[in-house]
């Protein structure tokens, strides 16, 4: 299976675009060590054609940006087959009004997320007939599906829909053996999460924030950051502590928030991260597992 990593940062993007903090401004100003990130988005295939996972407002520059995402070789042809998502957050499903254009796209996402979109799904069939499943079935990979939440977007607060609203991916090749978690929401260690990702090849996984109370710079209280649903990286309730338990996973952090020291590769958080032998990888970041 070969994987790009599309896009890393958090909704918003870094930088945001209406942030004048100071990692903000030193991504702004152009720091080679504090490189810009589109929002969280990842592109994997085993050989036939392209799936995403989650459908980033930054979709056209990704994949204008992956050279595996050219069209051709008919005018119309696209290797771009659809979309998984692991949740109906802005930043994980406005790509797909951007991918209006392409026709005949399979989109599959919890039943929860499926009803939130239905807005998105009937401006889209204007366009073109799209498939929308709540069971994944993609030529070549096998997925399985981990429910992390039932945290709803603010704009879906009043959807009486059963959850899961957030879940995480395995994706095999069954071909090579080789599996990849995709987790960029992922609100604690959860029950069940050291199973799920036991004897993948790569992981990539909630980077929101470093700390628990790093959102108080913004007015936003530890408690109010807890309930965005995203485990820290550091701390006794953070991800790093859990990491260290596996060993022969290639994980890395995605989903960055501009809030995260970690985005600034001088500054002492980002040391802590890379010397626990975990990556904070580039946008456009490729491999095969
Ligand atoms: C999240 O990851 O918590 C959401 O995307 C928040 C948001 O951007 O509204
Ligand atoms: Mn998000
Ligand atoms: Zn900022």
């Amino acid at each position: 299976m070969r994987v790009v990593v599309l896009g890393t940062a958090a909704g918003g993007g870094f930088p945001q675009w209406n942030c004048a903090c100071r990692l903000c401004a030193a991504g702004r100003a152009g720091s080679a060590d504090v490189p810009a990130r589109t929002q969280d988005c990842l592109a994997v295939s085993a050989g036939d054609g392209w799936y995403l996972v989650n459908a980033s407002p930054d979709i056209r520059a990704q994949v204008l940006a992956a050279d595996v995402l050219a069209p051709g070789p008919g005018p119309r042809d696209t290797p771009l087959r659809g979309a998984l998502l692991t949740d109906a957050e802005l930043d994980h499903t406005m790509g797909l009004l951007m991918l209006r254009e392409g026709g005949g796209l399979r989109v599959f996402a919890p039943r929860a997320v499926l009803s939130a979109l239905e807005p998105v799904r009937d401006t889209v069939a204007r366009y073109g007939s799209w498939t929308w499943s709540s069971t994944v079935d993609i030529p070549g990979l096998a997925v399985t599906t981990f429910a992390v939440s039932d945290k709803k977007p603010r704009y879906a607060a009043g959807s009486t829909a059963s959850g899961p609203w957030v879940v995480a991916y395995r994706i095999t090749d069954p071909a090579t053996g080789g599996a990849l978690v995709y987790a960029p929401c992922l609100r604690s260690w959860l029950d069940g999460f050291d199973e799920f990702v036991d004897g993948a090849a790569g992981v990539l996984l909630d980077g929101t924030f470093y700390s628990p109370a790093e959102m108080s710079g913004t007015g936003t209280s530890t408690a109010a950051q807890r309930a965005m649903g995203h485990v820290p990286i550091d701390g006794p309730d953070g991800s790093l502590v859990r990491i260290a338990k596996h060993s022969g996973i290639r994980w890395c952090y995605t989903h960055l928030n501009n809030t995260n020291p970690v985005l600034d590769r001088r500054s002492p958080e980002y040391a802590v991260v890379r010397d626990a032998g975990v990556e904070v990888p580039l946008d456009g970041t490729a491999f095969e597992v």
